[in-house]
């Protein structure tokens, strides 16, 4: 039988209560389709933090390295201050295990959870690619005259051609290949007629940011070129999220960088529906890729059995995808958009209808 040696960190807050439900779906994906998962779990996290000092250990990372997939409930914890944890395990994790692509899809799967007025399913269906090893996050810069009136903060982003080129080429790769689940979004019927297949917008501030997108855009261009079914489109990041919300039928994938992908990413996971079903995969094709629920570690919701598990099912949902499992990966979300669209009365937590628990189980028991 096919075995996936998958390591599970299930992290800070209400990341255990999700990690478990996540578990339990898969479980039931694993039984019903003929292969096993075979779990080990890590203790990362602020707990662990506060008591020995640690964030993650190279030893930890050097077995982290052996897996084909991790994946994490949440990472923060409200005695540690920001930027230590966040930092030191979930960012060292993306760029020691060059997981270079932060794959987010944008699917609302009941418009009665759309904050935006008269917005069907079909209209929210798009998927953000964000770069995810470079630009504002590689921590280059540092201060002048630190503490003096004349102080000087310098953040600087950092976008590399092989580190943008690699981002860009997953990108059209993956809108070719979306191409048969939803065919001609955002194309015009002319565009069609041509043979263009799909859209990739790439997502930017070409205005402003005159040398970290004149090399993405030159670059988008360039790779765009061996992709003549994709049609390459463009968008400024403020403009992007006014169309979040007024147009989102417009996109089918985004490729971003780093920081503008972070934001929007948060604005996609509102328009559908929210933290509690919002999930991320970042990926690094030829090594080991961590799944996650995007949301926090929602410290105000913990212990108690009501935090939405849906979000950590979707990132099993994802990574099961990407162990090539995708009719185990299809059963589950077929399970989960039944039980939100069927069951559920809201997706925020404390408000489902149902305890954590029950989802999973009900989810689980669709599977
Ligand atoms: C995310 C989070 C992280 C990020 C934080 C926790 C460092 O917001 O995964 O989007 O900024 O990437
Ligand atoms: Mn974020």
């Amino acid at each position: 039988m096919k075995t996936y040696d998958i390591a599970v960190i299930p992290g800070d807050g209400t990341g255990p209560e999700v990690i478990r439900e996540a578990l339990k779906v898969l479980d039931a994906a694993s039984a019903r389709f003929g292969f096993k998962l075979n779990y080990t779990h890590y203790d990362l996290g602020g707990e662990r933090y506060l008591r020995t000092g640690e964030t993650l250990p190279d030893s930890v990372l050097a077995e982290l390295r052996r897996f084909p997939a991790i994946l994490l409930g949440a990472i923060g914890h409200p005695g540690v201050k920001p930027g230590i944890l966040e930092k030191g395990i979930l960012l060292r994790i993306r760029f020691e295990l060059e997981q270079y692509i932060n794959l987010r899809p944008v699917r609302l799967y009941d418009a009665r959870f759309c904050p935006l007025k008269d917005k069907r399913p079909e209209d929210i269906d798009f998927v953000v690619v964000r770069e995810n090893n470079e630009g504002l996050y590689t921590g280059a810069g540092g201060f002048v005259f630190k503490g003096t009136p004349h102080e000087v903060a310098i953040q600087e982003s950092i976008n590399t051609r092989r580190g943008v080129e690699r981002c860009l080429r997953y990108a059209f790769e993956f809108a070719r290949k979306r191409h048969a689940q939803t065919p001609w979004r955002g194309l015009k019927p002319e565009e069609v007629a041509e043979g263009k297949r799909a859209q990739l917008t790439l997502c930017g501030k070409t205005n402003v940011l005159t040398y970290a997108f004149d090399l993405w855009e030159r670059a988008f261009h360039e790779v765009g070129r061996e992709y003549p079914d994709v049609k390459r489109d463009y968008a400024h990041v403020d403009a992007t999220t006014m169309w979040f919300v007024k147009n989102p039928e417009w996109f089918d994938v985004i490729v971003t960088d780093n920081m503008f992908g972070d934001i929007i990413t948060d604005l996609g996971a509102m328009i559908q529906g929210g933290m509690g079903i919002a999930a991320g995969g970042n990926i690094n094709p030829a090594g080991t890729s961590m799944f996650e629920p995007i949301g926090g570690s929602a410290p105000k919701y913990t212990g108690k059995g009501v935090i939405n598990p849906l979000a950590a099912i979707c990132a099993g949902q994802m990574m099961l995808a990407h162990l090539g499992e995708t009719a185990a990966a299809a059963a589950v979300e077929e399970a989960v958009i039944r039980v939100v669209r069927e069951k559920l009365k809201s997706l925020a937590a404390g408000q489902m209808g149902y305890s954590t628990s029950e989802v999973g189980d009900l989810v689980a028991s669709l599977v």
